[in-house]
């Protein structure tokens, strides 16, 4: 089957590689003439583990293109997936549909049989109507139908989360959209991937109220943690309690910095508006965004108390290790990271940084913090060192050797990756989240 993908950003990049792979003929197509070049080139214009391998052998089997002509690009293709961005617009945090229309309005120019269009790019509810409406006023003579497919990607884990999906979540109106969506998953059918075929508006909703669900879960975690600091409970411990329950889960109840991103801060806001928009006011959600922002910056101030408070922290320094959103990325959108480096910086302290991918996205989101060249560089001199982002590489660091380059043995782990007890036999102060 041959597919087109509308937009070679994250999703629509590692969504086509995997169709690829399933053995789908795959043509990405992307405005940005640069983008096509690199990829090309076989230079990915993300990084994501595995995206770079799965590209190159998809694109030598000959199964996976790349191309700027749209016109070109859906020629043939049964189905044809709109994954552009749609960032909260300026403003009011509505998801900005700009781009999603565009294409919708070109695809409709262009078409040249009959064809599905999805939309992967999260939506609103009832964007899949507007597409429909503007295809179909675009004169076509082809038989169209309109479909939403959203991704349940994670960043550093996508290659996985697209070909071992929990659910696949198919929104149709008629059944040649949900024939061709279930010949485009025959793959991940066959090897018994759960699909659920709801109605077009009830898939977009999924989209936002996973996200909104998880964003609650975190969100809950990190008050109980603030809790367990105060009532001397441990909120590890208290994760495992209450994530033994089946009806509650294991999963996403790490306590931390904030959740950051480029989903659910977003997803959040947009699904406010749409609450908002249809006079159903989603309070719960509400509570999260706002605990959420004010926990990133809450976060500096706990390192700023652990170098003695703000009257103490001018001219001091503190070197934070990790400064993506998450780990495996080089992602930087709504990094908790932004907001600890400008309350250190609001203190007079001098902030020196090291992340394994996203110095180069971070230095213009942070001017007036030093990028280094390891973590050792970055700890060297510092009356503190903040673990913002959980990497691998700062879960086995040199403790000795961090110990004697460090100006004050003072470590705050913003992700609770070493152990209290061990840390303070070390002879070190140390400060976490949520655990005494
Ligand atoms: C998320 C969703 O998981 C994915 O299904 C959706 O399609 C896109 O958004 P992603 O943004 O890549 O994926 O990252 P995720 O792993 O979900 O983490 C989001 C944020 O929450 C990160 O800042 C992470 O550090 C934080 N988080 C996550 C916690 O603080 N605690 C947790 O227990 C889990």
């Amino acid at each position: 089957m041959k597919i087109a993908m509308v937009g070679s950003g994250y999703v629509g990049l590692v969504s086509g590689a995997c169709f690829a792979d399933f053995g789908h003929e795959v043509v990405c197509i992307d405005k940005d003439q640069s983008k096509i070049d690199r990829l090309h080139e076989g230079v990915m214009p993300i990084f994501e583990p595995g995206l770079a391998e799965l590209v190159e052998s998809n694109v030598k089997a000959g199964r996976l293109t790349f191309t700027t002509e749209l016109k070109e690009g859906i020629a043939g293709a049964q189905a044809i997936f709109i994954a552009v961005g749609t960032p909260s617009r300026r403003g009011d945090g509505h998801a900005d549909l700009t781009y999603v229309y565009a294409v919708a309005e070109e695809v409709g120019q262009n078409l040249s049989n009959d064809a599905v269009v999805v939309t992967k790019s999260t939506v609103p509810v009832g964007t899949g109507d507007e597409v429909e409406r503007i295809l179909s006023a675009s004169g076509t003579s082809h038989r169209v139908a309109v479909v939403s497919n959203p991704e349940f990607l994670r960043e550093g884990a996508a290659i996985n989360d697209f070909k071992r999906p929990d659910r696949i979540v198919i929104g149709a109106e008629d059944d040649f959209g949900r024939e061709v969506m279930r010949e485009v998953y025959r793959p991940l059918f066959l090897n018994e991937s759960p699909i659920l075929f709801v109605n077009r508006r009830t898939s977009e909703l999924i989209k936002y109220a996973a996200n909104a669900f998880l964003a609650t879960k975190i969100t809950f975690i990190n008050e109980m943690a603030d809790l367990c600091e105060k009532v001397g409970a441990n909120v590890q411990d208290v994760s495992r309690g209450i994530g033994m329950d089946n009806r509650i889960g294991a999963k996403f109840l790490h306590a931390g910095p904030g959740y950051g991103g480029s989903c659910f801060p977003k997803d959040t806001l947009a699904l406010l508006k749409t609450a908002e928009d249809y006079d159903s006011p989603t309070r719960i959600i509400e509570a999260v965004v706002k605990v959420n922002d004010g926990r990133k910056r809450a976060m500096g101030r706990k390192v700023v108390d652990a170098i003695g408070g703000q009257d103490n922290a001018r001219g001091k320094k503190v070197a934070l290790l990790g400064l993506t959103f998450k780990p495996d990325t080089d992602d930087m959108r709504d990094s908790p990271s932004i907001a600890v480096a400008q309350a250190l910086v609001d203190c007079g302290v001098e902030v020196v940084a090291y992340d394994p991918e996203g110095m180069e996205l971070a230095k213009p989101l942070m001017p007036e913090v030093t990028m280094a060249s390891d973590p050792y560089d970055a700890i060297e001199g510092a009356d503190a060192v903040a673990i913002v982002t959980e990497w691998d590489a700062f879960r086995a660091l040199d403790l000795n050797r961090v110990k004697s380059l460090l100006n004050a043995p003072v470590v705050v782990d913003l992700r609770n990756i070493y152990r209290a007890d061990d840390m303070r036999a070390m002879g070190f102060t140390y400060e976490s989240v949520g655990r005494p």
